[in-house]
């Protein structure tokens, strides 16, 4: 399947993203885990994204879809594919749309993450993860087995720069006003399926093997 997962910061598209891989056998495509790593590892993509990611403002359209262009022709990504964290704007939408177009594909199904935004600031400040592998834990609600270290490798854990409820401000008024209008984008064409995200994690991941069954 080719899926799309929208949804605020903090909303459980990560989280949810490796069960729904494992059970479909897809390739996850992350952008903010792909400029996290370049920001990392100060490639001149990196340096030019890690500004506005500070701030928790876009970076340009043209950076990631660069990135997802690339991305997408990885062999294992050629079935079907999670996008988590992309298209966030109308011309990010568009772009892939004529991406898919040109492989004759399209888009079967978009997960829209839906929650108030009052529960988010918890979520984000409590987050810790294992920055290779994009694998999240929360302090509260998904504890490692031990505290500060990856439950898979055995490595240290860490928060993310711009989990502070300062910037979780600006990344959701991002979320309001260039993203959400990508959610009716895809709703006109009758992609969307609503998840109560706000449900613990278990509820979530069954609200989302039922939307796509
Ligand atoms: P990105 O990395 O995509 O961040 P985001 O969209 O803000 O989303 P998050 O990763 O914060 O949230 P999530 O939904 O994955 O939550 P998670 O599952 O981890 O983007 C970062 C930046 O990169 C952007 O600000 C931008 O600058 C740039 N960028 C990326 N893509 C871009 C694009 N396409 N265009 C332009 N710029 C782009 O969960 C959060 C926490 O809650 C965790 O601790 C988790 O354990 C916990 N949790 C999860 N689910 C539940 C639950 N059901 N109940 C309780 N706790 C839960
Ligand atoms: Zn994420």
């Amino acid at each position: 399947k080719r899926l799309i997962l929208i949804g605020p910061p903090g909303s459980g598209k990560g989280t949810q993203s490796p069960l729904i891989k494992d059970e479909f056998c897809l390739c996850h495509l992350a952008t903010g885990d792909m400029l996290r790593a370049a920001v990392a590892a100060k490639t001149p993509l990196g340096i030019k994204a890690k500004e506005a990611m500070d701030r928790g403002e876009l970076v340009s359209d043209d950076l990631v879809v660069g990135i997802i262009d690339e991305a997408m022709k990885k062999p294992s990504c050629q079935k079907g594919f999670i996008l988590d964290g992309f298209p966030r704007t109308v011309v990010q939408a568009q772009k892939l749309d004529e991406m898919l177009a040109r492989q004759g594909t399209k888009i079967d199904k978009v997960l829209n993450f839906a929650i108030d935004d009052a529960i988010l600031e918890e979520r984000i400040t409590g987050r810790w993860i294992h920055a290779a592998s994009g694998r999240s834990y929360h302090n509260k609600f998904n504890p490692p087995k031990v505290l500060g270290v990856d439950d898979v490798t055995g490595e240290p854990l860490m928060q993310r720069k711009d989990d502070t409820a300062e910037v979780l401000k600006s990344r959701l008024e991002a979320f309001h006003r260039q993203t959400e209008p990508v959610i009716d984008y895809y709703s006109k064409k009758g992609l969307v399926a609503n998840l109560h995200a706000e449900k613990p994690p278990k509820d979530v991941t069954t609200e989302v093997q039922k939307a796509l069954s």
